[in-house]
């Protein structure tokens, strides 16, 4: 760790790790709902799973986007080069975009695609999602925060917070559908 991240996170940099924090909660919500709903047999449950993984990659891409802009200008010792911090965040971000791809492309082959395949890769998205978040919630935004100037900062964190807004929304949109058509059945 770099003599800057050992400084601690100064408090300008709270409210952007805060609404990012909110996103992940979110996003929690609906990465647990599709593992939940993975080793379900029924054709409308399965409809349920791929609208939310649309739902969801959508929301991934964004979410990286902005934590990569965020974190972007996080440098180690002084010499230029990326902070470890910033590099190890870079390589998950690499990971989980492979994971969120090769969903995507299962995906786009429509409701013809083999569901045994999409389960099992949504399902590894899934759990490498919940420790992606981890780690960045307990190791790698702390070490971070403090690279984020204040004007940026304010911009990231409202453009953060409209998103998270936007996004339970259409959770809880997705929730409805769900228990109407659980209404439905009965
Ligand atoms: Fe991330
Ligand atoms: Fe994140």
């Amino acid at each position: 760790m770099g003599a800057r991240a050992e400084r601690g996170r100064p408090e300008r940099s709270v409210s952007l790790i805060a609404a990012l924090a909110r996103e992940h909660e979110a996003l929690r919500g609906l990465v647990r709902r599709i593992d939940a709903a993975l080793v379900s047999a029924d054709d409308e449950a399965r409809a349920r799973v791929r609208a939310d993984l649309l739902v969801l990659l959508e929301a991934l891409r964004a979410h990286e986007e902005i934590e990569t802009e965020a974190f972007s200008g996080a440098v180690g010792a002084g010499d230029g080069t990326p902070s470890e911090a910033a590099a190890e965040l870079e390589r998950e971000h690499a990971e989980v975009a492979v994971l969120r791809e090769e969903v995507r492309a299962i995906l786009e082959e429509g409701v013809d695609a083999a569901w045994p395949e999409l389960s099992a890769r949504s399902l590894a998205l899934c759990r490498r999602l919940l420790e992606h978040f981890e780690s960045e919630e307990t190791r790698l935004w702390p070490r971070e925060a403090h690279s984020v100037g204040r004007t940026r900062e304010r911009s990231l964190s409202r453009s953060v917070e409209r998103r998270v807004r936007a996004l339970s929304r259409e959770i809880e949109r997705g929730r409805i559908e769900a228990a109407d058509y659980l209404t439905r059945r009965r």
